[in-house]
């Protein structure tokens, strides 16, 4: 018996306490998702995750590393410890909700669509595209995939690695629309206005969060206290108006 009350098991293992004791931060992350996690030209990650992680690794006085990591690979990256944590725009869902623990909501978004221009008027919704003679592009396991066989199953569906190659599919007319999470759409069409419309209603619910291996509440107690604060204190506003309204 101890009257420590960090003097347990829990606390041993908890990765927070890894974290504390190695000195640095290691956040799992998939460049390519703008504006959660993009390179640079000069080849840094940046973005709206990477600067709440700043923010993270300061406040708990340690270092930070950024693991780039594909999509596919990145819950078994985590589950295998190559970093502590996914800050990646990922949203929760029940499915990955069994494999891995999520902290509260960052920010909530949903699934919306990029057409080719000339289908402006021809296809208003989601429920248009779900026809043989539409071919719609995103990528591989991300909610967008998931969304669109679920709401638009009989349209075609071309996959693809990454954010960027699905969605010039559309610019390059080999697909009639692209199906994402809303802010990704909301800068390409910015970027392409001339070849695009945009149909912005997001048609899904979908919380990000912030992703953590099970059995860890420690670890999670301490983040969703920390983006309470940082929600709380302006600093999180600082960096939502830096990323999301400029
Ligand atoms: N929110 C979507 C999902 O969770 C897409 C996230 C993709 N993130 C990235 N960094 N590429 O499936």
């Amino acid at each position: 018996f101890s009257v420590f009350a960090n003097d347990n098991e829990l606390w041993e293992k908890s990765t927070l306490n890894q974290v504390m004791k190695r000195g640095v931060l290691r956040v799992g992350m998939e460049a390519g998702y703008m504006p959660f996690e993009i390179k640079n030209k000069q080849g840094e990650i940046i973005g709206f995750d990477v600067d709440i992680a700043k923010l993270m690794a300061k406040e708990m006085g340690v270092k930070l590393e950024l693991v780039n990591t594909a999509w596919d690979g990145i819950i078994p990256a985590l589950l295998t410890k190559k970093f502590d944590i996914i800050m990646s725009g990922m949203t929760i869902t029940p499915q990955r909700n069994l494999q891995i623990n999520f902290a509260d909501p960052v920010v909530v978004v949903g699934q919306t669509i990029l057409i080719r221009k000339e289908l402006a008027g021809e296809v208003d919704s989601y429920r248009d595209l779900n026809d043989p003679k539409y071919t719609i592009a995103t990528k591989l396991g991300v909610t967008a995939d998931f969304a669109t066989k679920k709401y638009m199953p009989k349209a075609k569906l071309k996959l693809f690695e990454t954010e960027p190659e699905a969605a010039m599919e559309v610019i390059n007319g080999k697909a009639d629309a692209f199906v994402y999470d809303l802010p990704y759409c909301a800068i390409f069409y910015a970027q392409h206005k001339k070849q695009l419309a945009f149909l912005d209603e997001p048609f899904t619910y979908e919380p990000l969060a912030w992703a953590v291996r099970k059995g860890d509440p420690d670890f999670i107690n301490w983040l969703n206290n920390f983006l309470a604060q940082i929600k709380g204190d302006g600093r999180y506003d600082m960096i939502y108006k830096k990323w999301f309204e400029s």
